[in-house]
């Protein structure tokens, strides 16, 4: 008998499955901090990691395994074969290019699409019932094309989209009242990339209208509120969450941290069926008078089905004008990408 017979007398098997499977393709800076961002914050202790570089795979599974001891009841595997993701309730997904200093998201677009070809066939093929979760960029043109690719309804993939816009913004909300970022109340919705350039603030649509702090309405208090005409200068919170990416990719070379724990909190939204609102990438046609088919961010309601509702907000005619435009020109990129 080994030490472990003799330690052990066995009454019954153990339950192998978690339930709450999360898989993390791409094991980059992206990838790692949604992995560790789950794990950390009790989302999932089950999490399978896949990336096609083995070496540096294998090297952060060990790295994640060896602190488990401080993690409740981890488990954690990883391997370049799509095997070890089968039985996952959500696939996320960050593999692929990012951003050089001088490129916008939008400029990875062939190549990550590329990538989308090989991985979603595969995550779909041993997890039929997963939730896709499309982290990398251009995040709304990618949600579109692993939704067309994958087959599974549009209740079932959804882009992290503005989620993580929305926290910078609330992140900056609450440096200038001085309150935490958590009773601050503002949404950016639309794209997350930033198609209309830099220079125009993007198709990322800060919803003025709505941002409050305990039900009052700053709108109300100051009926200027973001505007040029704005002495206060809250427009600059927008232009500050527009540009935020570009200034973190200048200074460190990538973001990861905010990303993962946005990621991580839509994971609990699903995984938990906590029903919470998020404004993630979603099919927007039909709503705010969207024509094209093409995904961009909307608050939306998340259970462990996935998409379940989605909230319209009374928005400004040049805020739908801007969503609008943003879904014309996802469509003319999405008419341009290979698949
Ligand atoms: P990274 O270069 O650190 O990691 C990418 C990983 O993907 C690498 O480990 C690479 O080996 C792996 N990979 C590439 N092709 C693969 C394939 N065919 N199969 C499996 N793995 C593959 O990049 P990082 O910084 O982690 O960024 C990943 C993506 O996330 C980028 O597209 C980036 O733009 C995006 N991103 C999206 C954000 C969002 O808010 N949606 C926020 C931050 C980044
Ligand atoms: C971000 O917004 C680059 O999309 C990435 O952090």
């Amino acid at each position: 008998f080994s030490t472990k017979d003799t330690l052990l007398t066995s009454v019954q098997s153990p339950i192998e499955n978690s339930g709450n499977k999360v898989t993390v393709v791409g094991v980059g800076a992206v990838g790692m901090a949604c992995a560790f961002s789950i794990l950390t914050k009790g989302v999932s202790n089950d999490i399978a990691l896949v990336d096609c570089v083995a070496d540096k795979l294998q090297g952060e599974m060990l790295d994640l395994q060896h602190g488990s001891g401080f993690i409740e009841n981890a488990r954690i595997v990883a391997s370049t074969d799509y095997a070890v993701t089968a039985g996952s309730r959500i696939c996320i997904v960050t593999a692929g290019v990012r951003q050089r200093e001088g490129e916008s998201r939008l400029d990875l677009v062939q190549r990550n699409a590329d990538i989308m070809k090989q991985i979603i066939p595969q995550l779909v093929k041993y997890s039929p019932n997963a939730i896709l979760l499309i982290v990398s960029n251009p995040v709304d043109i990618l949600t579109h094309i692993a939704w067309k690719i994958s087959g599974l309804p549009k209740t079932r993939v959804i882009g992290s989209g503005t989620n993580l816009d929305s926290s910078r913004f609330r992140f900056l909300m609450s440096q200038k009242l001085g309150i935490a970022p958590t009773s601050c109340h503002g949404w950016i919705i639309g794209e997350h990339g930033d198609s209309s350039g830099k220079t125009h603030n993007g198709n990322k649509i800060a919803v003025w209208s709505g941002a409050n702090v305990a039900g009052v309405r700053l709108q109300a208090l100051n009926p200027s509120l973001g505007s040029k005409n704005d002495s206060e200068g809250w427009g600059e919170l927008h232009k500050k969450v527009v540009d935020g990416a570009y200034e973190v990719i200048k200074l460190k070379g990538y973001t990861s941290w905010a990303i993962g724990l946005s990621v991580s909190a839509l994971c609990k939204a699903i995984l938990k069926n906590t029903r919470t609102v998020h404004a993630v990438s979603v099919l927007v046609e039909g709503f705010h008078d969207v024509k094209e088919e093409v995904f961009l961010s909307l608050p939306a309601v998340l259970g462990e089905n996935g998409l379940t509702d989605v909230i319209i907000q009374p928005l400004e005619d040049s805020e739908k004008a801007k969503l609008q435009k943003s879904a014309q020109i996802m469509s003319e990129v999405l008419k341009g990408v290979k698949l």
